[in-house]
């Protein structure tokens, strides 16, 4: 474990040269080691009251009513896209102050497992499981029912698996929810993946123009009783007025322009997004291959509170 947190430190060093330890404690919110041989999965948030209703608020509560401006909730979820649990920690250990909530996706939680979604719920923080289940009505739903009982706020589905496994889901989660005495995670539906294009639905036989596949998938979701879905920011507007008030929106595909756009096609800035109506904003590279992640997540928080 000493390793662990050898890398841990190195990883934090490199990533963020003025703050090794992460962020100062009493400058905002900080994960602590408790210097012990468990400490990269036994870490504390202290979060500073100054801070507890903008950037530093990671209870459910910031996951339940985000709204991007200052003294409300903070609506940036950053993607722990590192392959280590002690990589996945050091990152979130700096950017914690500047973001409402953890994604933990399938590179990470295959590498690490559900120890690292422990972890960081232990510290209070928020965290949504994007594993983006897709199979038949009764695995999803015991997959939905696990993920409930590890206490993630948001997980995600493939709308594709049609009404049938959406239902499943979204019962499975109010059911163990329930059970567990405590709020059901938020299902999000994947209408068609941000790297899919007209040519790549071609190949699947079916319907070939990008933002009709999306429209459908989109009222399947609201149909089957999802209350929310990942999409690009740009298909906002055309999507809102067919769907309900309520539906929340999560979008990746966010850039600043301080960085090249990678393999997002069709991006928008943290901005942009949010006046377009995004209700959180998926960001990765932008925060975590940033030479200052910390001030990364700063700047963009900064950008969507004024
Ligand atoms: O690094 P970047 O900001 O592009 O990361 C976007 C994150 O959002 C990644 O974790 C990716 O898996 C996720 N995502 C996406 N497009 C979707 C669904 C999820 O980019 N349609």
């Amino acid at each position: 474990m000493e390793a662990v947190d050898r890398r841990a430190r190195r990883f934090n060093k490199r990533r963020n040269p003025s703050h090794p330890e992460g962020p100062p404690t009493g400058g905002g919110t900080a994960l602590q080691d408790r210097g012990d041989a468990t400490s990269v999965f036994a870490l504390k948030w202290n979060v500073h009251p100054r801070r507890s209703t903008t950037s530093g608020s990671f209870a459910i509560a910031s996951i339940a009513a985000p709204q991007g401006k200052s003294g409300v909730p903070n609506p940036i979820i950053v993607a722990l896209d590192v392959p280590t649990a002690s990589e996945a920690v050091a990152l979130a250990r700096q950017v914690a102050p500047f973001v409402g909530a953890f994604k933990v996706g399938k590179e990470l939680f295959v590498s690490a497992g559900p120890d690292i979604v422990r972890t960081l719920r232990a510290t209070g923080a928020s965290v949504f499981l994007d594993l983006k289940f897709h199979d038949i009505p009764n695995t999803v739903a015991k997959a939905v029912a696990a993920a409930t009982r590890l206490d993630v706020q948001i997980l995600t589905v493939h709308c594709s698996g049609g009404s049938a496994m959406m239902t499943a889901a979204l019962r499975s989660a109010n059911e163990t929810a329930a059970e567990m005495g405590r709020p059901a995670p938020l299902i999000l539906g994947v209408t068609v993946l941000t790297s899919m294009d007209s040519a790549a639905l071609a190949e699947l036989g079916g319907e070939t123009r990008v933002e009709i596949q999306v429209e459908r998938l989109a009222k399947l979701a609201a149909e089957s009783g999802l209350t929310g879905l990942v999409c690009s920011p740009l298909e906002l507007q055309r999507l809102k007025p067919l769907l309900p008030a309520g539906m929340q929106f999560v979008t990746p595909g966010i850039r600043t322009g301080a960085e090249k756009a990678d393999d997002q096609k069709r991006t928008l800035s943290p901005r942009e997004a949010m006046e377009a109506g995004s209700t959180y904003l998926v960001i990765g590279r932008p925060i975590y291959a940033a030479p200052d992640p910390a001030a990364a997540a700063q700047a963009i928080l900064a950008s969507v509170s004024g």
